[in-house]
């Protein structure tokens, strides 16, 4: 666990991470293989990334991403998708080669999804897995949109979302009715295979979920318990949310 004085910190220091990464690899001629997260909290890092593209040069030619989950279903050019997510906060904004980009799809009829999620996985894995994964981390304890119940080994898949992680969606989607009520997200077993996960957490309002996540019992009832089975997960994390560790 790594304690920041506050987000923007934090963020800044997860971003130079990523930044260090990228550059180290690039040195080598190799591609970064990075797995990103929607959410309020990595917006600091991809406006970090963002900055250091523009002013500092880092490129992003070589690095090749996808993305944790997409509500289902979801047409991509939907306010609320996480692809106009990650448009708006960084691949619009970098070079990236927008056919290094993936997502799970949220357009796809329920019977192509299964295939669709082997794929997603395959594609990984031919890539030589995972570098680094970023995670934000839900009220429910969910990492992507494995909520709990999730298995330790799942894969990518379509899941059916919780409640609580509805009404907290509930604000982008004008009313939790309008929330769709299933999401194609990674599995816990897929983010377990990164070389290198990063679980940030900001606020007074994640302090109750993190103590769980870090402290408590190792339980498919909070999902994120499973990075305790981890020895390379770092959680960072503000001094609001740290506080009832
Ligand atoms: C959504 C995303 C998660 C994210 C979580 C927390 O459920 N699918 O990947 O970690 O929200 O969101 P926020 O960062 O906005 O608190």
């Amino acid at each position: 666990v790594t304690v920041y004085g506050n987000q923007q910190q934090a963020s800044v220091a997860v971003a130079g991470r990523i930044a260090a990464l990228i550059r180290g690899k690039e040195a080598k001629g190799e591609k970064t293989v990075l797995g990103l997260a929607t959410g309020v909290t990595p917006i600091g890092v991809y406006a970090e990334l963002v900055r250091l593209h523009k002013e500092e040069g880092l490129s992003f030619k070589n690095v090749i991403t996808f993305n944790l989950d997409e509500y289902y279903p979801m047409q991509a050019a939907a306010a609320q998708s996480y692809v106009t997510f990650m448009n708006e906060n960084l691949f619009s904004h970098v070079d990236i080669d927008k056919s290094h980009v993936n997502i799970p799809d949220g357009t796809l009829s329920l019977d192509e999804v299964p295939a669709f999620c082997l794929e997603y996985e395959q594609k990984i894995t031919a890539l030589g897995g995972l570098d680094l994964q970023i995670l934000g981390i839900g009220r429910t304890g969910h990492i992507g949109f494995n909520e709990p119940g999730s298995a330790p080994n799942s894969g990518t898949r379509l899941v059916t979302l919780d409640d609580l992680t509805r009404n907290d969606a509930s604000r982008d989607f004008g009313g939790k009715s309008n929330v769709p009520t299933k999401a194609i997200t990674m599995g816990v077993g897929t983010i377990f295979k990164a070389r290198e996960i990063i679980l940030m957490a900001w606020s007074l309002k994640k302090a109750p979920i993190v103590k769980k996540a870090v402290e408590g019992e190792i339980s498919g009832e909070v999902p994120a318990t499973y990075l305790q089975l981890s020895d390379h997960v770092e959680f960072v994390l503000d001094e609001a949310a740290a506080s009832s560790l």
